[in-house]
């Protein structure tokens, strides 16, 4: 038997966030469909998504929430899991980049980049912003502040490993030019070429220093990875490369399609092919950026109500409808817009009314006209009206296929809608009803219910991709079952197989009609109640939750994750000096590996200034400043004592300032 044709799709990782709105789930949506719609054509399909769980953001989170970043990430994640079976979304595979394997792989990754003289060591130089660890280049400044926090930012330097990104430029012109559909639409194409690839590229910093919650670099373990280099590999790292088992990854790699949102292209038709290119591997065959879904207008966000929140539209109105509204609304490639006004309008006119109306009707009729059976009549099909039923039926499946092939996912559902209005009118023309009443027009009412029915055999077949679930509730109504020749998906091409004897039954309508105002009125409850119990957490001091789950423990014991909290850093006096009118106090500076920090510590009785100069110590790097005697002090250095004696703690061996203690 040949080999099947392989086909692997992914969707970006999402970063685990728990405000995940109706418009992420866009992109893993639209992925979903396009891979439904290639298994149904026999392709070996994988698919692939996941989450992008490194970085600073993440670290930041979790030390405010408490907790480790891996517990952080955990609870996350299995919410968006949750969430995608909800969606009826069907991954072939889950990465986390926290996952052991995917970790193995970028080091080595890195390690050969590094190797092979893509990766080079320097230093990276930038606005510095103390309380945000965050680095900031000048354009990112907000009236030459940090943008964060609105705070004073400082030039600072930080030791960074480099990707030779200028090296591929010429080979990315040559490639993305010499092969036009790479990325598509083809606007994207020509933005990425003209604004950012002509203009030059500068080398990648490819390495952090400032926080650890990332792939550690294994020759040098004070950096971490970019976390785009580290999101990036997950396309090759989740096939098994870099790993024992690299069977997928020969078998699936390169990827057919990286679907992903316009915000992202650019790292995906920049860095990743560099990226592959400096690694030798073939590079992917398409990034497809599509638009957004605007909230009127605006970005979405969950923060703006809870409308645009998946689950709760999931369970208010049905994951295919939610699938089919954004597969429907938003152009594929351009922005569209939801409002839930928008939602009810769709589901009202082209669910309930178009589609559902044209099966419970039909089902109706064959069981009032015929008693629910089949007679046989595709025969006496012969008037103009059956003729361009016939046709445009038959060229269905062939124009939403030719869709499908380039994700033109609106397209290929108007065109099937454009068949539901056809047969809907065709009741009307036909009045069978009318016909129904003269016995001698009987063998027409049948040939008219024969074309209706398999009208909408062929139109359920092809919604599948679309809205997995619909299918088998318009086939139970007309007779039909899932997994019979007749409802497999290479059936839709043939007019004319709807079978002789088979019974319709009376069901639920598939989408039942809703009442505007009431869900609108209804939606907003949802949301107020949402905004409420945010105000009451809100009041409920922070604490509380943390306080609870610690009520078990002993008076002055603290949990692991409390302790997490302190930030321990190794640091190196630079400086010393006495501070004036104070016969305790000594000020330093320090380096604390990616900044230079100002203590004022109680030693002077134990320590003279010029002693304590080049002495590696102990900081307490997230202390919320003080002043002492006037001086600003921006931390502490511990030091242990008993009775009258004092002696700082200090780091033996040759560990950098900077290095983590914990
Ligand atoms: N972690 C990165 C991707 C790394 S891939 C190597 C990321 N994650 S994300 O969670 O922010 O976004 C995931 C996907 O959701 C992206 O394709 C993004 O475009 C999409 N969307 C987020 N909001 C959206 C809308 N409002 N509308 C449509 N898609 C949007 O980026």
């Amino acid at each position: 038997m040949p080999e099947k044709k392989t086909y692997y799709i992914t969707t970006p990782i999402y970063y685990p966030s728990d405000k995940l709105h109706i418009g992420h789930s866009y992109t893993t949506v639209a992925a979903d469909c396009e891979a439904r719609y290639r298994r149904l054509k026999g392709y070996d399909v994988m698919f692939l998504t996941g989450t992008d769980e490194h970085g600073q953001k993440i670290q930041k989170k979790a030390e405010a929430k408490g907790v480790t970043p891996q517990a952080y990430v955990d609870e996350i994640v299995a919410g968006i899991k949750d969430l995608w079976a909800l969606m009826d979304i069907t991954n072939d595979k889950f990465i986390r980049t926290t996952d052991d394997y995917h970790v193995k792989a970028v080091q080595k990754i890195f390690k050969k980049l590094y190797d092979q003289g893509d990766i080079y060591k320097s230093e990276y130089e930038g606005h510095y912003c103390t309380p945000c660890e965050s680095f900031w280049t000048e354009t990112q400044l907000v009236d030459g502040k940090c943008p964060d926090c609105g705070g004073n930012v400082e030039i600072t330097k930080e030791e960074s490993y480099f990707f030779r990104l200028s090296k591929y430029q010429d080979r990315l012109i040559e490639f993305i030019e010499g092969n036009p559909d790479f990325i598509s639409p083809s606007a994207r194409k020509n933005e990425m070429l003209n604004n950012f690839i002509k203009k030059g590229l500068e080398d990648l910093c490819v390495s952090r220093t400032s926080f650890d919650w990332g792939v550690p670099v294994t020759f040098d373990d004070k950096h971490v990875v970019y976390v785009w280099v580290d999101a990036l590999s997950n396309y090759i790292t989740a096939m098994g490369y870099g790993s024992d088992d690299d069977s997928d990854y020969k078998k699936y790699w390169p990827a057919d399609m990286h679907l992903v949102g316009k915000e992202i292209v650019r790292f995906h038709t920049i860095i990743w092919p560099a990226l592959l290119m400096a690694l030798d591997l073939p590079l992917p065959k398409q990034v497809y950026g599509h638009g957004w879904l605007l909230l009127n207008g605006d970005k979405m966000s969950k923060s703006k109500g809870n409308v645009v929140d998946p689950v709760i539209l999931v369970d208010r109105y049905t994951s295919d409808a939610i699938r089919y509204f954004l597969l429907r609304e938003v152009p594929f490639g351009s922005d569209g817009s939801f409002t839930p006004e928008s939602l009810i309008k769709r589901i009202n006119a082209d669910l309930a009314n178009d589609l559902g109306n044209l099966v419970s009707r039909t089902a109706a009729m064959e069981i009032k006209y015929f008693g629910g059976a089949m007679p046989e009549a595709k025969d006496r099909l012969n008037t103009e009206a059956d003729d361009e039923v016939i046709g445009m039926l038959s060229q269905l499946s062939k124009t939403v296929e030719g869709y499908l092939d380039q994700l033109q996912f609106p397209l290929a559902l108007t065109e099937i809608w454009k068949c539901v209005s056809r047969l809907n009118k065709y009741i009307d023309e036909t009045a069978p009803w009318i016909l129904s009443k003269n016995e001698e027009d009987k063998p027409r009412l049948a040939a008219v219910m024969y074309t209706l029915l398999e009208g909408i055999r062929i139109v359920s077949i092809l919604l599948e991709p679309f809205m997995p679930k619909t299918p088998a509730k318009i086939w139970e109504q007309i007779g039909l079952e899932a997994g019979s020749d007749i409802t497999v998906w290479d059936s839709a091409a043939t007019w004319g197989l709807y079978p002789a004897g088979a019974v319709a039954k009376k069901g639920d309508p598939i989408f039942p009609r809703l009442d505007l105002e009431k869900e609108l009125a209804a939606l907003e409850e949802i949301k107020q109640a949402a905004e409420a119990k945010k105000e009451e957490k809100k009041e409920a001091p922070a604490e509380a939750k943390a306080t609870d789950a610690k009520a078990e423990l002993p008076e002055g014991v603290i949990t692991i994750d409390d302790f997490a909290k302190v930030k321990l850093v190794v640091a190196e006096v630079m400086t010393a000096e006495r501070v004036e009118g104070s016969e305790k106090l000594i000020k330093m500076k320090l380096n604390v590996g990616n900044a230079e920090k100002q203590v004022v510590s109680g030693i002077a009785k134990f320590y003279t200034p010029e002693e304590m100069v080049g002495k590696k110590v102990v900081f307490v790097a997230n202390l919320a400043p003080a002043t002492l005697c006037g001086v600003l002090s921006e931390g502490m250095i511990l030091a242990a004592t008993k009775g009258k004696k004092l002696t700082l703690l200090t780091i033996e061996g040759d560990l950098p300032a900077g290095s983590k203690i914990s």
